[in-house]
This record gives C-alpha cells, sequence and structure tokens, in this order.
C-alpha cells in the first residue's frame, strides 16, 4: 500500500489538512469512516439457478501424491483455467484417515510460483505443519509425513506461503482432511450418501479464469466473490431422501462469512466443529460460519414431502462491518426426491470434552486485533499505516513473537473492541477452548463449545480462549484467517519449547 495512494483515495490528503482540519478532527474523520478513510463495501451475492448437479472431490487414503497445478473445469458454463491439486476440478482429494495412520503424502509444485500445504486442524510437528518458511518451489515437491493421533473430525489443506495464500485458495487450492476414529464410528451417524461433505466458498468467475486482484479497499475488506461454490460448483443441487443427513462442512472463503440456515427454517443439530465432536448436540435455525471454521450439522428432511425443494441460504447478520451480513441468499438447493424410513435419532451423548479450569492458565496474552487508528503510525506525516497487524506488528519470518513453554495452559485474548472488520483468528498446532466473548454479540454460540482451531473476532469483540499447549516443539504462526488480512501480515510466530 503507497501512502499517497492512500492519502489520495480516502480523500484525507493534503488539500484538507491545509484546509484547517485539526489533527484531532482528522483523525475523527477516519474513525467515522472506517478503514482509516476507506469504505469497504459488500460484495453482492449472484444467485444461480441451481440447475448444476453438486458433485464431490474424490477420496484419498494415507499414501498420496497431490499434484498442484493450473487446470480448467466449468464452473459457469465457460471452461476456464483454475488452480486444483486434481486435474480438471477445483480443490483437492478429501484425505479420510483413520486415528492412528501414518500419512506419507507428497506434493508435487507445478505451479510456476512456490506453494506449500497447511494441515489446518492437524497436532503434527512443527515442520511438516506447512509454515509459510518451509516452501516446495516451482516444480518441485515436498514430502509431509506424520502420524494422525488426534480425535475425529473434519480439518482441512491449503497453501500457505505468505503473500500468495490469498490467491492460491481462491483460485482453487484446498481440499478436506477427514479423521475418523472408533468413538465417532460408535454413534452410528448418517454415512455413505447420508454423510456429505461441504466446501463452501465465493469466487469471481470471469471468461478467463478466476480473478484474483485485490484493490486497497478489498485488502481492507477482505476479496470476496460474487458466486457461490460448494465443493467447486457454482449454485449447485444435490437429492436428498427423506432421512437425517450428516453436513460436513467448511468455510474455505478467503473473507466471507456465512450465517447459514435452510429456507424451510429446518432445525440445525450441531454435533462438532473444528476440533471434532462437541460433548452434545446443540439445535440452532441459523448458526455463522467464519473463513477457517468447520460445523458438523445433523438436518432432518423426514418432515419434507418428496417433491419439496429447499435451500441452505445465508441470512443477514449483525456486527459484520460495512462489508459482510448485509445480504440473504441461496447457497445450494436440496430436492426431496425419495420417501424412506429411518430410524436413526440423534445421540444424547457425543462425546467427552473435559473441563480445563481458568485457574490452569501460567499465564494470559492479550493481542490488539483491532488495527484501529490509535494503533498505528502517528502523526500523518508517518502515514496512516493501513495494514493489518496483531499488536501493531507485521509479520516478519525471523522473529518469534511469543515464547511459550510446552506442556502448560495459557489464555489468549483478542481484542478488536476498536475494531471494524471481522477476524478470524487461528492458531497452528494447537486446539482451545474459547472462554469468553465480550463486546459484539456477547457471547459464546453453539458451535463455540468443544475444541476450535479458528474463532470469530466480529468488531466490537473481545474474545478470550485457552489453550493447553502440549509438547510439540517449534515454530508456529497464528494469524487472521481472512487470507487478505494474513497475506497483508496479520500473522505473527510463536515458538514452543
Ligand atoms: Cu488455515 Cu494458517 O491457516
Ligand atoms: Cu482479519
Amino acid at each position: 500500500m503507497q501512502r499517497r495512494n492512500f492519502l489520495k483515495l480516502s480523500g484525507l490528503g493534503v488539500g484538507s489538512v491545509a484546509a484547517g482540519n485539526s489533527f484531532i478532527s482528522l483523525l475523527a474523520g477516519c474513525r467515522k469512516d472506517h478503514h482509516r478513510g476507506l469504505k469497504t463495501e459488500p460484495v453482492w451475492v449472484k444467485e444461480g439457478d441451481f440447475s448444476r448437479l453438486l458433485s464431490f472431490p474424490s477420496t484419498a487414503g494415507a499414501n498420496h501424491t497431490i499434484t498442484a497445478q493450473v487446470t480448467s473445469t466449468n464452473l459457469n458454463g465457460a471452461t476456464i483455467p483454475v488452480l486444483g491439486y486434481q486435474p480438471n476440478r477445483m480443490l483437492g482429494p478429501s484425505f479420510r484417515i483413520n486415528r492412528g495412520d501414518a500419512v506419507n503424502i507428497l506434493l508435487q509444485n507445478n505451479l510456476s510460483e512456490h506453494t506449500n500445504i497447511h494441515w489446518h486442524g492437524l497436532k503434527i510437528p512443527a515442520l511438516m505443519d506447512g509454515h509459510p518458511d518451509q516452501l516446495a518451489n516451482a516444480g518441485g515437491t515436498f514430502r509431509y509425513q506424520f502420524t494422525v493421533n488426534q480425535r475425529a473430525g473434519l480439518s482441512w489443506y491449503h497453501p500457505h506461503p505468505h503473500n500468495k495464500t490469498g490467491k492460491q485458495v481462491f483460485q482453487g487450492l484446498a481440499g478436506l482432511f477427514i479423521i475418523n476414529d472408533a468413538e465417532e464410528a460408535a454413534l452410528n451417524l448418517p454415512s455413505g450418501p447420508y454423510e456429505i461433505p461441504l466446501v463452501i466458498q465465493d469466487k469471481r468467475i470471469n471468461n478467463n479464469g478466476i480473478t484474483y486482484d485485490p484493490s486497497m479497499e478489498e485488502i481492507m475488506a477482505g476479496y470476496m466473490g460474487e458466486s457461490i461454490v460448494v465443493n467447486g460448483v457454482y449454485a449447485p443441487y444435490t437429492e436428498v431422501a427423506t432421512r437425517y443427513y450428516r453436513l460436513r462442512i467448511l468455510n474455505g472463503s478467503n473473507a466471507r462469512v456465512y450465517n447459514l440456515a435452510f429456507s424451510n427454517n429446518a432445525d440445525m443439530v450441531i454435533i462438532g466443529n473444528d476440533g471434532g465432536l462437541l460433548s452434545n448436540p446443540v439445535t440452532v435455525k441459523e448458526i455463522l460460519i467464519a473463513p477457517g471454521e468447520r460445523l458438523d450439522v445433523l438436518v432432518n428432511f423426514s418432515g419434507t414431502a418428496t417433491g419439496t425443494d429447499l435451500y441452505l441460504v445465508s441470512k443477514e447478520f449483525a456486527h459484520g462491518g460495512d462489508a459482510q451480513g448485509v445480504q440473504s441468499f441461496r447457497i445450494m438447493k436440496f430436492k426431496v426426491t425419495s420417501a424412506v424410513t429411518d430410524a436413526f435419532t440423534v445421540p444424547a451423548n457425543l462425546s467427552v470434552i473435559n473441563t480445563i479450569p481458568s485457574s490452569s492458565a501460567v499465564r494470559t496474552r492479550t493481542f490488539e486485533i483491532s488495527n484501529a487508528m490509535e494503533h498505528h503510525g502517528y502523526p500523518m506525516n508517518d502515514g496512516m499505516k493501513m495494514r493489518h497487524r496483531i499488536n501493531g506488528k507485521l509479520y516478519e519470518s525471523s522473529r518469534i513473537d511469543e515464547n511459550v513453554a510446552a506442556n502448560t495452559n495459557e489464555i489468549w485474548v483478542f481484542n478488536n473492541s476498536k475494531g471494524d472488520e471481522p477476524h478470524p483468528m487461528h492458531l497452528h498446532g494447537v486446539f482451545f477452548r474459547v472462554l469468553q466473548r465480550t463486546g459484539g454479540r456477547g457471547n459464546l454460540i453453539a458451535s463455540e463449545s468443544g475444541w476450535k482451531d479458528t474463532v470469530l473476532v466480529m468488531p466490537g469483540e473481545t474474545v478470550s480462549i485457552l489453550v493447553p499447549f502440549e509438547n510439540n516443539p517449534g515454530k508456529f504462526v497464528f494469524h487472521c484467517h481472512n487470507l487478505e488480512h494474513e497475506d497483508d501480515g496479520m500473522m505473527l510466530q510463536y515458538q514452543l519449547s
């Protein structure tokens, strides 16, 4: 971001200073206009006609090669180039792995720039985690070898090369990583055709591919698209029977937050989140999901007559800042086509989530993520630096920001109380409990019990988490999962030792 360009665009250039604004009123003007003078705008979703059949990436096991490549697919009528980890579609295979499996995945990089893979939601050694330092050069490879030793859940994978993450993900690189275990299997949850993975993303589709060219305003708001794709299919439909389904949902968007609901106001039974099963199911009518977050949802179509069409939608929501939550739109269609009998009942108890007393925390670290003006360079001659920071700092790979002792519990506090943008904050290498949210929504939501790796901090909010750091030494990043914010520098490092 060039400061001069910023001043010109923001309408707060030299002229207005010379016109006699006091320093204070100049600052007030910035605050009022949000984002240091740049007003961000929503990107309005254009619904399709829901005539394309939902499809699924192939399934892969513990030994596999995935090839990051330019490929082509028909997203929206025309065949266009996209990025994928397999030919002829966006995304990569969905890994299905049992707890205890040794994984050996070779990343072949056939892109013309470096890339890597972060295994988002996997507790694995630092050198396998897809840290931005650990790259596969163009034409090169990186071998990921690790043992999966964590409870069942829906994790995912995506590139993490600093400054390029947003582009590579937006243009198609991501995939699911599903872990199964005996505890989950014993619940006999809907499976096979009744377990539906849904990767929800927004894209900007043009005749030549997927546009990724964020302006200053789009770096502020995050890059959003007008076309909602599910599993890489624009405005899809799927056929369902009159029974329970298990929807495994990833928000794989760069920046867009969804407030998921059903068009017929059906109950959504939340049974899991980022870190796997909750202790007990929670029934809601709508649920927010931020970039990077996952949901495990049971929905019962048994009360719906065959021949009925209903939709997974995103409803309007509050506290999203200027650019988010201002529109309701449909995401995909469920056509109820067959009548069956279904004996499934939702288990009352899903898993055991041990309580960790907050008093066990050996220290509290506070992270200022408001990116409000007063935390940035003053006075004006130092520029109203409009970058996304944590505690005033931009990502620097050679700097360790936080030193954490292995096998200790800590409270981390993300303070967005003065901010005006949503920030989904993500820690690598650990799962955490969400303790408290003050300001903004003021409460935890149904998906925030159990184990999380990403937590949404809306404008005005301060969110505290309890992190049990285990003995997995090394250097890990933590960052905002709005990928434009992350690429802009809203990422720090902790060293666990
Ligand atoms: Cu899914 Cu560091 O991110
Ligand atoms: Cu952010």
